[in-house]
C-alpha cells in the first residue's frame, strides 16, 4: 500500500481550496467567512503530478500554432459559445442547477461528435444512461458509456477506449482511493479534477466534467476548480420554462460574450436560431410600460420586450424596487436620471421591472428602452407598436451611442419595426428602418410622445 506517508488533520477553505492547520472562522487565502472544513492531507500526494520530461522554453516564433482549433461539436449553439467548437486537449468545467438539462446536453455532444467518445457516469447507472440516449435518438456506435466513481478505473477506461471528448458526470460524485480526503471533500475533487487536467493534457484528450451549483448559482467545491481548467460554462433556466442559457464565465480560447439558447423538448435540447421571435412572441402591443429594444448578446443581436409596471407607492415608506433580468443597481440609476434631468416622479412610485421571459441581460443599449418603459408606465401611455429604442443614458440624462448599430437596426427591421429611436450621434444604416435621433432622455421621451407636456408629438400623429 503506497499511502502509509504520514497523514494529518488540516481545514480546507470550500471556496478557494486554500489549506490551514488550525481551523479559523475566516479563510486567509480569500476573505470569506465559515467556509473552512476538516479534511486530511498526505505528504503531498493530491499535489500534482509533475511530467518527467519537461520541454524547455522555445522561441516564439518557433511555437507551431496549429494545434488549439476548435472541431465543431455539430450543436450550433454550444459551438457559438465555445467560440466554434471544443479544442483537443481542453478541459471544460459545464455548471448548472440539478434538472437543468446538462446530462442531455453532453450526451447529445458525445452522440453526434464523429470519434470515440466516453460517456462517465457517475451518478446514473449505464441503462439510466442508455434509455435517455434513446429517449434523445442518439445511441451512437462510438459512444462508450462507464457507470463509475472511482478515479483510477475512469483513468483505465480511457485507456481502453481512446476517446477523443470524455464526459465525467459528475466530477463531485467521482473519488480516488489513494487521497486521504474524504469521499465529495474538496481535497477530493480538486485532486481528481487535477488529474484528470494531467490526463487530458498528456493525451491530448478534451475533457468536460459537469459540476453541481450550489443555490446561490455558484460552484459547489473549491473555486480553485475553475482555476485549474480552461472553460467555465453555466447552463441556466428556469426550470418551469422550457428555455435555457449557455453562457461561458471563462474561455481560455475566446471571448465569453457569446450566449448559446436552447429549447427543452422531449427529444432533448434544441437550438433555438432565432431569439428575437421567440422573445417578442407573446408580446401585447398598445401596453403603457413595455418597450422594444434591439440589444447584443456577443455577437448576436437579440430583440427583447422590457416591461415596467409602476404603482403609486404608500407615503412614508420607501418605494418598492424590483429587477428581474435587469441590473437593479442600473435600474435605480436610471430612475434617479429620470427624476433629477427629466422630472418624471419616479421616486414615489413602486416599481417593478422585467425582461420579458426574465432573461438575464445586462448591456448598456437596455438603458433607453427601460427608460422609456418606465415613463410610459407612469404616464399610463404606450410607445408607439412600430417603434424600437436602444441607447445607453449618461448621469447628466445625456444618450450615449452603443457599440453595433448596424446590427440592431438590422435586426429590429427584419422583425417589422418601422422606426428606432437611438442616440443623436449613433452611425446611419443601410437597413430599411427610420432614425429618430435624441441627444437627451427628455428629447427621447417627447420622441416617443411620452412627454407630459406634448402628448401630441409626430409620433402620435402617424
Ligand atoms: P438532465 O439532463 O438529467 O439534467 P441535469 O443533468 O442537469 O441534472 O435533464 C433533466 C430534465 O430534463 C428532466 O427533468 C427531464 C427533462 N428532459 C426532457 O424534458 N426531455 C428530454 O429529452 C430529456 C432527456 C430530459
Ligand atoms: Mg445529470
Amino acid at each position: 500500500m503506497a499511502s502509509s506517508s504520514r497523514t494529518k488533520l488540516v481545514h480546507v477553505c470550500s471556496e478557494c481550496g486554500t489549506s490551514h492547520p488550525k481551523w479559523a472562522g475566516r479563510c486567509s487565502g480569500c476573505g470569506d467567512w465559515n467556509t473552512l472544513v476538516e479534511d486530511v492531507e498526505t505528504g503531498g500526494s493530491d499535489q500534482p503530478a509533475v511530467p518527467s520530461s519537461r520541454p524547455g522554453p522555445t522561441l516564439i516564433g518557433d511555437v507551431g500554432t496549429d494545434t488549439g482549433h476548435p472541431v465543431s461539436t455539430s450543436i450550433e449553439e454550444l459551438d457559438r459559445v465555445l467560440g466554434g467548437g471544443i479544442v483537443a486537449g481542453s478541459v471544460t468545467l459545464l455548471g448548472g442547477e440539478p434538472g437543468i438539462g446538462k446530462s442531455t446536453l453532453l450526451l447529445q455532444l458525445l452522440a453526434t461528435w464523429k470519434g470515440p467518445t466516453l460517456y462517465v457516469s457517475a451518478e446514473e447507472s449505464a441503462q439510466q444512461v442508455k434509455l435517455r440516449a434513446e429517449r434523445l435518438n442518439a445511441d451512437h456506435s462510438n459512444l462508450w458509456l462507464h457507470a463509475e466513481t472511482s478515479l483510477p478505473h475512469i483513468l483505465d477506461a480511457i485507456e481502453q477506449t481512446r476517446p477523443e471528448v470524455v464526459v465525467i458526470d459528475s466530477i463531485q460524485t467521482v473519488n480516488d482511493p489513494s487521497l486521504a480526503s474524504l469521499s465529495g471533500s474538496v481535497g477530493q475533487v480538486r485532486g481528481c479534477a487535477q488529474r484528470l487536467v494531467n490526463v487530458a493534457k498528456e493525451q491530448n484528450i478534451s475533457i468536460i466534467l459537469v459540476g453541481h451549483v450550489t443555490k446561490d448559482g455558484s460552484l459547489a467545491g473549491p473555486r480553485v476548480l475553475e482555476h485549474i481548467v480552461d472553460t467555465v460554462l453555466q447552463f441556466e433556466g428556469d426550470r418551469h420554462h422550457s428555455l435555457r442559457l449557455l453562457r461561458a464565465s471563462k474561455h481560455r480560447f475566446g471571448s465569453t460574450n457569446e450566449l448559446g439558447l436552447f429549447e427543452m423538448a422531449t427529444t432533448g435540447l434544441i437550438g433555438v436560431p432565432d431569439p428575437s421571435s421567440l422573445f417578442l412572441a407573446d408580446r401585447r402591443t398598445g401596453v403603457p410600460g413595455s418597450a422594444v429594444v434591439p440589444t447584443m448578446e456577443g455577437q448576436r443581436p437579440i430583440v427583447v420586450e422590457v416591461q415596467v409596471l409602476a404603482n403609486a407607492g404608500i407615503a412614508g415608506v420607501p418605494p418598492r424596487r424590483s429587477a428581474q433580468g435587469l441590473d437593479s443597481g442600473r435600474l435605480s440609476m436610471l430612475l434617479a436620471v429620470l427624476g433629477r434631468r427629466s422630472r418624471v416622479p419616479a421616486a414615489d412610485q413602486d416599481i417593478y421591472a422585467s425582461t420579458a421571459g426574465g432573461v438575464k441581460l445586462s448591456e448598456p443599449g437596455l438603458d433607453l428602452g427601460v427608460c422609456l418603459a418606465a415613463v410610459s408606465a407612469i404616464r399610463d401611455q404606450p410607445l408607439p407598436a412600430d417603434v424600437a429604442v436602444f441607447g445607453e443614458v449618461g448621469l447628466g440624462g445625456e444618450l450615449r451611442q452603443v457599440g453595433h448599430a448596424a446590427r440592431r437596426l438590422t435586426e429590429a427591421s427584419r422583425l417589422g419595426f418601422s422606426r428606432v429611436i437611438v442616440p443623436s450621434n449613433s452611425p446611419e444604416s443601410d437597413a430599411n428602418i427610420r432614425l429618430i435621433r435624441a441627444a437627451t432622455l427628455s428629447e427621447a421621451i417627447a420622441a416617443a410622445g411620452l412627454g407630459a407636456n406634448a402628448p401630441i408629438s409626430e409620433l402620435r400623429a402617424i
